[in-house]
């Protein structure tokens, strides 16, 4: 038998610590020998739930399967891990300490007999792992990572466009997933609200977000949806703080009413997150006289964060997230084109590449405007990550891109980074793609004035007051 043994402390709370080494798919982000990992077994972390973590060899690799033993909340984990060459048994014990967290982490390999000889051979190299690893979980758990500087990689792509855009695709994933910083922040105190949760991104990252205990309030239209989304988000977690409301946000009346309900219940919102969205290929208006594709993409966030912005001031780190789109960079800020008229010029992407873009202006605009408030206001695009909404609306686009398209899951990440990590807290009006500040032009053409930023303003104030005075 091969024993690791190391004892590190760390200052964070012992709940912390336990949370997020239960969770063992977090293995993947402190571990240097874990590629991935993913759990396995639905329902909360208990005893018996099971992860796959598939680990680096020094040629190829290998794929565990690890099952949790015994879980003793807030003392002891202990993890048993098969695979064809070796089990191993994780033993980790955690201390209460005046300034945080005590670690005992004792892992201890039984190797199958055809490979124990070269396992003694290497054990200094076994031991020079576990150390690394433990050292990685005991960064992790510090927390202490600053907002990771645009890779010149990355400038110089933007620059060029066409490769940019080429990191839309699952590529750029895979590329910036390698530069990503662990995230170990506990959100289990944290209300968030997320629309369009019922598919795609807004569901992947409800997802997440319910795994890592977040309180949630998904924001659907249809009722079966909403049931069956939480049902499904509870059932895979085990997360009961899961809430639903009732919403058609492209009419300001549905808007309205969930603004209100949101405050007479008036728990603080820690983090808004603004994704519901469609690309509509046919021209149409609301029951409410305004172009749909304005009143869903642009009209609805701004009066929803507008509505509830005295919940998020009543958080300690509040927080917006806004959902645009790749598909801005093609347009500038036309504020007088922005509900296309009915014309035989009507292209769905053009009128929601310009929602997008106005979107992107507003969040620079709220950014500075409620910094004082400490109210942060980002914005991300997912790059081009397969989803119903994509299947449905860009079925041609699908086709051709299908094997290279993003999981909504990794199109969805930064959404969680921005709404999760403690990093994130530090910028506010920017834009990200795979967690890295993007450029908000690649053209030059696409640049506005600061009187059109004015005039967007001017307009969704306008609208908004006129809404305001209007009967009911
Ligand atoms: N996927 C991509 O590659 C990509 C790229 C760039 C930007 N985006 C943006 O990402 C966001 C999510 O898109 P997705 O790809 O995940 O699309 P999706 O799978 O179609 O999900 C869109 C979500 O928005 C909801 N929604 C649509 N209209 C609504 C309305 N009137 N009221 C309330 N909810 C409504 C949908 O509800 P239903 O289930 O009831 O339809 C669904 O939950 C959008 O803002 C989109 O513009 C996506």
């Amino acid at each position: 038998m091969t024993v690791l043994h190391e004892v590190v402390e760390v200052s964070r709370s012992v709940e912390e610590v336990f949370a997020y080494i239960s969770d063992f798919t977090t293995t993947e982000e402190w571990d240097s020998t874990a590629r991935s990992a993913r759990k396995l077994s639905p329902g909360a972390i208990a005893q018996g739930t099971q992860f796959e973590v598939v680990c680096a060899l020094p040629v190829g690799s290998v794929t565990l399967l690890y099952t949790l033993e015994r879980l003793d909340e807030n003392a002891l984990i202990v993890l048993n891990g098969r695979c064809a060459f070796f089990e191993v048994r994780d033993t980790i014990t955690l201390t209460s300490t005046a300034t945080g967290t005590l670690i005992d982490y004792r892992a201890e390999f039984q190797f199958k007999p055809l490979i124990s000889g070269i396992a003694a051979l290497s054990s200094k190299g076994l031991q020079s792992m576990g150390r690394e690893s433990v050292a990685g979980l005991a960064a992790a758990l510090e927390d202490n990572y600053s907002l990771q500087k645009t890779s010149r990689f990355t400038r110089v792509a933007d620059r060029l466009v066409l490769p940019g855009v080429t990191m839309f695709s699952r590529l750029g994933y895979t590329r910036g997933r390698k530069h990503f910083n662990p995230m170990s922040a506990s959100v289990k105190s944290k209300h968030m609200l997320i629309t369009g949760a019922s598919s795609g991104l807004g569901y992947a990252a409800a997802l997440e977000l319910a795994g890592r205990g977040a309180q949630l309030t998904l924001v659907m239209r249809n009722q079966q949806k909403a049931e069956d989304t939480v049902a499904d988000i509870q059932r895979e977690t085990g997360n009961s703080e899961i809430r639903y409301e009732i919403a058609d946000l492209s009419l300001m009346s549905d808007v309205d009413a969930l603004v209100a309900r949101m405050k007479q219940r008036g728990q603080p919102l820690d983090v808004l997150i603004n994704n519901a969205g469609a690309l509509f290929n046919s021209r149409a208006e609301t029951d409410e006289g305004f172009e749909q594709s304005f009143a869903l993409l642009l009209l609805s966030p701004y009066r929803l964060t507008e509505g509830l912005k005295p919940l998020l001031a009543k958080a300690a780190s509040p927080r917006v997230v806004n959902v645009v789109s790749g598909g801005m960079y093609s347009q500038k800020l036309e504020v007088e084109a922005l509900q296309m008229p009915d014309t035989s010029d009507y292209s769905g992407s053009v009128a929601y590449a310009r929602q997008k873009r106005a979107l992107m202006v507003l969040t620079q605009e709220w950014a500075k405007e409620w910094a004082e408030a400490g109210i942060a206001v980002n914005a991300m695009h997912p790059g081009w990550a397969d989803t119903p909404g994509v299947r449905e609306a860009l079925p041609q686009f699908r086709k051709l891109t299908r094997r290279v398209l993003r999981s909504a899951a990794e199109g969805a990440d930064t959404i969680v980074w921005l709404a999760v990590a403690t990093e994130a807290d530090e910028a506010t009006g920017e834009l990200f793609l795979d967690r890295e500040v993007r450029p908000v032009h690649l053209l030059g053409s696409t640049r506005e004035e600061p009187r059109e930023r004015a005039q967007l303003m001017t307009l969704l104030q306008g609208l908004s007051s006129r809404l305001d005075k209007a009967p009911r």
